[in-house]
C-alpha cells in the first residue's frame, strides 16, 4: 500500500498503480487551480483584481462550485504556443448555486495568456450555455480578457461568434447577467452587450470597442482608458452598464441580489420570499409628498420606498436618464419591477435616453413575468432640436412598443401629471394596464393647463383688453375642468382614485387579484419592435 499526496484532501492507502493515478490526478487539479503560475496570481492581486477562482468563491454559496472543463486546454500550434499550454485554457466554467438556485457561470483568468479567448476557451463557455439553456437555469459570465487570442486569429473569432448566437439564443429564455472585471475590448463586448444587465467594477474594469491608441489614430483625440470607456463612463454616460460596484466583492454580492429578483428561466415566475413588512401598512407621509405647485418637484425614490417592503428598491440604470427610474422591489414578497418618472430631474420628462432605458427595463420584466408597477408624473415628451434630430420619435416608440407588448401584469398610480402621448406610454388602459390608480392630485389632460389656454383661446386672450387677466382666468377654468383625475376617472380610463397612503395596500391587492393573469399576443415569428 502506497500513501497518495493529499492535495488537502484525506490520505489514502491504496496500491501503488492506483495511487499513481490518483497523485496525477491531484496534481493536475493543484496545476489547474494555479492559472497561469503564482508570479501572474500575484500581479492580478496587485493590480487589484481577484482570480477567476477567488471570484467564483465569493459568488457561490459555499462549496457548491462543480467545474466543468478543467482540463482542457487549446490545440493552436503557431507562435510557440504548442509550448505554452495552461489547463482550463483561460476560463473557469461550471456550475453551483446561488441561494440554493442553480446557476452556470464562467470566470475568465487574466492569469492565463491575459483572459484572452481561443478556440477551446470559447468551447467551454458555449458548453455552459447549452447546458444552462437546456436546465432553465442563469449564466453569469465574470469577463476579464484581452480578447481574441490573437495567435489563434480566425478561429478565436469563430468562438466569440458561437458565443454571441447562444446570448442571443438565450435571451428571453434564461436570465444572463455580465460582471466586467477586467479589460473588455474589442467585438468581445458585444457578448456582455447582448446578456440582461452589465455591472462594471470601479476602476479596474473598462469596456470599449476601439481603444484609446486607436482613437487617437482616427479621431485625434486624447482619452484614457478610464475616460474612453471606465465603469462610471458606462453607468452614466453611454447607458451601456446597468450598475457600478465599488470593488470586486460588491459587484459579486450585487449579482446574487439582482437574481433573488429574477425567475430561473422564463418558464418560471420570480422566487417570492415570505411576507414580512404589513401588506395593510399605510403612509401618511404620502398623502402630502406631491407639492401644491404643480411646478415644485419632489423625490419619486422617496415614494416607491415607502411603498415598498422594507423600503428596499434595487435600482437599475441609477446613473443613466435620471429622469426615469427603474429597478426591482417586493410588495408583500412578491417581486416586481417599478418603472417611475423621478420629476427632480427634468421634471421627468421622457428624452430619448428615458424612452430606451425604461423600454429595456419592462421588455425585460415582461421575459420573465415580472409584474410592472408604473409610476406616472409625466410633463410629456422633451422638446427640442436635439430630441426631434436624434429620434425621439423612434425611441420613444421603443417605450411604447414595449409597454404595449408586455403581457405581465401591470399596475399604474398616476401621482400627478399625465400629458399628451406620454399619457397614452406610461401603462395607461388602452395599451392594456390592468389596473389603473390616480391620487386626488393626478392631472390627465392633453397638455398643461399654460399650454392649452395659449392654444384653444388665443383669439380670445388677444382680443381681451386685459389679456394676461384674461389667461389667468381661462387657466383657472382649464385647472378646473382637466387637471384632475375625475373625467379619466369618468370614463372608466383610471380604475380607482386612492389616498396616496393607501398606495401599498392597493397594489398589494392588485397584485394578489392578477396573481394567475394570462394574456397573449397574437402568434408571430417576432414583432418588429422601432429599434
Ligand atoms: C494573447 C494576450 C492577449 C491577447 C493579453 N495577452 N492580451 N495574449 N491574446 N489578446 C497576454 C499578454 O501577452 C501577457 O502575457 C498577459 O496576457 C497579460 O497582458 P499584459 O499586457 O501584461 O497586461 P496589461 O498590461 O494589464 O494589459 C492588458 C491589455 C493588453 C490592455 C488587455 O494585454 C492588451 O492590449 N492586449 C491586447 C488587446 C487586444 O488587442 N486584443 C485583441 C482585440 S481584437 P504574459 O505571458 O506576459 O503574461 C478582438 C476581436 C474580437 O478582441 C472580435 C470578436 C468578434
Amino acid at each position: 500500500m502506497t500513501e497518495v499526496p493529499s492535495g488537502g484532501l484525506p490520505e489514502l492507502k491504496v496500491s501503488a498503480g492506483v495511487a499513481d493515478k490518483l497523485g496525477e490526478l491531484r496534481r493536475l487539479r493543484e496545476e489547474a487551480k494555479l492559472g497561469g503560475g503564482p508570479r501572474r496570481i500575484e500581479q492580478q492581486h496587485a493590480r487589484g483584481k481577484l482570480t477567476a477562482r477567488e471570484r467564483i468563491e465569493l459568488l457561490l454559496d459555499d462549496g457548491t462550485f462543480e467545474e466543468l472543463g478543467m482540463f482542457v486546454v487549446h490545440r493552436a500550434t503557431d507562435f510557440g504556443l504548442d509550448k505554452e499550454k495552461y489547463l482550463g485554457d483561460g476560463v473557469v466554467t461550471g456550475y453551483g448555486r446561488i441561494d440554493g438556485r442553480l446557476v452556470y457561470v464562467f470566470a475568465q483568468d487574466f492569469t492565463v495568456f491575459g483572459g484572452s479567448l481561443s478556440e477551446t476557451h470559447a468551447r467551454k463557455i458555449c458548453n455552459i450555455m447549452d447546458l444552462a439553456m437546456k436546465n432553465g437555469a442563469p449564466v453569469i459570465g465574470l469577463n476579464d480578457s484581452g480578447g481574441a487570442r490573437i495567435q489563434e486569429g480566425v478561429a478565436s473569432l469563430a468562438g466569440y461568434a458561437e458565443i454571441f448566437l447562444r446570448n442571443v439564443l438565450a435571451s428571453g429564455v434564461v436570465p444572463q447577467i455580465s460582471a466586467i472585471m477586467g479589460p473588455c475590448a474589442g467585438g468581445a463586448v458585444y457578448s456582455p452587450a447582448l446578456t440582461d444587465f452589465i455591472i462594471m467594477v470601479k476602476n479596474t474594469s473598462y469596456m470599449f470597442v476601439t481603444g484609446p491608441n486607436v482613437v487617437k489614430a482616427v479621431t485625434h483625440e486624447d482619452v484614457t482608458f478610464e475616460e474612453l470607456g471606465g465603469a462610471m463612463v458606462h453607468n452614466s454616460i453611454s447607458g451601456v452598464a446597468h450598475f457600478a460596484a465599488e470593488n470586486e466583492v460588491e459587484c459579486l454580492q450585487l449579482i446574487r441580489k439582482l437574481l433573488s429578483y429574477i425567475p430561473s428561466n422564463n418558464m418560471e415566475d420570480p422566487p417570492a420570499l415570505p411576507p414580512t413588512d404589513d401588506p395593510n401598512r399605510m403612509d401618511d407621509e404620502l398623502n402630502s409628498i406631491v407639492p401644491d405647485s404643480p411646478t415644485k418637484s419632489y423625490n419619486m425614490k422617496e415614494v416607491i420606498r415607502r411603498v415598498v417592503d422594507h423600503g428596499e428598491f434595487l435600482e437599475v440604470h441609477e446613473h443613466w436618464a435620471q429622469n426615469i427610474i427603474c429597478g426591482f422591489a417586493r410588495l408583500n414578497g412578491r417581486s416586481v419591477g417599478i418603472v417611475a418618472q423621478q420629476p427632480s430631474v427634468l421634471a421627468g420628462v421622457l428624452d430619448i435616453n428615458a424612452s430606451v432605458k425604461a423600454a429595456r427595463f419592462v421588455r425585460f420584466c415582461d421575459c420573465f413575468n415580472i409584474p410592472i408597477i408604473t409610476f406616472v408624473d409625466v410633463p410629456g415628451f422633451l422638446p427640442g432640436v436635439s430630441q426631434e434630430h436624434g429620434g425621439i420619435i423612434r425611441h420613444g416608440a421603443k417605450l411604447l412598443y414595449a409597454y404595449c407588448e408586455a403581457t405581465v401584469p401591470k399596475i399604474t398610480v398616476i401621482t400627478r401629471k399625465a400629458y399628451g402621448g406620454a399619457y397614452d406610454v406610461m401603462s395607461s388602459k388602452h395599451i392594456r394596464g390592468d389596473i389603473n390608480y390616480a391620487w386626488p392630485t393626478a392631472e390627465i389632460a392633453v397638455m398643461g393647463p399654460d399650454g392649452a389656454v395659449n392654444i384653444i383661446f388665443r383669439d380670445e386672450i388677444a382680443r381681451s383688453v386685459d389679456p394676461e387677466a384674461t389667461r389667468a382666468r381661462l387657466v383657472e377654468e382649464y385647472v378646473a375642468k382637466f387637471a384632475n383625475p375625475y373625467v379619466a376617472a369618468g370614463r372608466g380610463y383610471i380604475d380607482d382614485v386612492i389616498e396616496p397612503r393607501e398606495t401599498r395596500p392597493k397594489l398589494i391587492a392588485a397584485l394578489e387579484m392578477l396573481k394567475n393573469k394570462r394574456d397573449t399576443n397574437p402568434p408571430k415569428k417576432h414583432g418588429n419592435i422601432p429599434l
